[in-house]
């Protein structure tokens, strides 16, 4: 089964709940988690894969009066489609031709607890009513029974996309969306609280490795921090991994794989220009003044101010490259 029941308690790995964070969004996410997770409203997370959304669920369960009862994690993903609602619901003694005992559901095994439910924007459409109606009425119906069961469970759910963009494609139902939308937290992508980046780094070497001091040298930080981490922790995590196989005392930038050392302009452009592609931000001509002004910023950063250097990266002319400077008054680095 895909499913893991963890009896809560404490993480001894020195930080609060497994959390490793100090960026003004992580510390307001574990803010509003905190409150939340003294109510019993129903919690949707959203980012990216790799954001830790599994791990805020976490979160929320041991900060709640639930947290000595069980936390059950399923994935919707990984299960197969017609196996999804006797994994939830569980099924009555013959209720189909391989149902020879029954089977208590996910929702029942979770009594008193939490339930975790991972990818939801997965969930077949067929399934949608049947998870809306439990979540309203707060009683499940085995497959092949008809009694109602009571659930007292805390529902959490993440997903790595727009739910209402499935809502408008028809792919989505409405009214479950409204459901699970209540307390919604959107997790951000790591380059987008860049800060972290050093304080994760430390924190998974100490864990890898407690017994040995691993340095960083002040320019493969400055890559590690730069990049854009597509993959977000799980990728920092599997990195640093990889790393102390052949690493030794001291990870300089010679160490790290080429996306990393030099990311092509293109990758640069998107890492930091998500605002500017996520927001309203006016005219076509705005927006593309301030993709470049963030470019060539981003560049010549990234070149410690090395005008040829940053010109190179954006594979531009120099002259080019200084009139444009000119253009956008980027006078501190002139
Ligand atoms: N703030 C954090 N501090 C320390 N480790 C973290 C943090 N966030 C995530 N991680 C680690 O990063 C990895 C990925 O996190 P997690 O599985 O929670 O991400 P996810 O958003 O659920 O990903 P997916 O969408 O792929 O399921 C895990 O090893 C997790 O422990
Ligand atoms: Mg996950």
């Amino acid at each position: 089964m895909n499913a893991s029941v963890n009896h809560g308690g404490k993480r001894g790995n020195g930080t609060e709940n497994g959390i490793v964070g100090k960026s003004p969004a992580i510390l307001s996410i574990l803010d509003q988690l905190k409150s939340i997770a003294l109510s019993d409203n129903t919690v949707l997370l959203i980012g990216e894969t790799g954001v830790g959304k599994e791990r805020f669920a976490e979160y929320v369960h041991q900060k709640s009066v639930r947290r000595f009862k069980p936390l059950v994690k399923i994935s919707v993903s990984t299960l197969p489609r017609e196996l999804v609602e006797s994994e939830l619901f569980g099924h009555e003694r013959g209720a189909f031709t391989s149902a020879s005992a029954e089977k208590k559901g996910l929702f029942e095994i979770a009594n008193g607890g939490t339930l975790f439910l991972d990818d939801i924007d997965d969930l077949p459409f067929e399934m949608q009513p049947k998870l809306l109606r439990s979540l309203e009425s707060r009683e499940i119906h085995r497959i092949g029974g008809t009694r109602s069961i009571p659930i007292d469970v805390r529902f959490i759910a993440s997903t790595k996309v727009n739910l209402k963009d499935l809502v408008d494609q028809g792919r989505y139902r409405s009214d479950l969306f409204y459901r699970l939308s209540v307390v919604p937290v959107t997790i951000p992508p790591l380059r987008e609280r860049r800060e972290d980046v050093p304080l994760l780094l430390s924190h998974y070497l100490r864990e890898f490795l407690p017994e040995k001091e691993i340095e960083i040298s002040r320019d493969a930080l400055r890559a590690l921090t730069n990049y854009s981490w597509p993959g977000n922790i799980r990728e920092l995590v599997n990195l640093v991994l990889r790393l102390l196989v052949f690493v030794n005392g001291k990870i300089t930038a010679d160490d790290l794989p080429r996306e990393i050392r030099e990311e092509e302009p293109i990758e640069m452009l998107l890492s930091s220009c998500t605002k500017c592609l996520t927001e309203e931000r006016g005219s076509f001509s705005e927006i593309v003044s301030c993709l470049e002004t963030r470019l060539l910023r981003h560049a010549l950063e990234l070149s410690d101010g090395n005008k040829s250097r940053a010109a190179k990266l954006l594979g531009m002319k120099l002259s080019t490259f200084r009139d444009k400077i000119l253009h956008y008054q980027l006078t501190d680095f002139r």
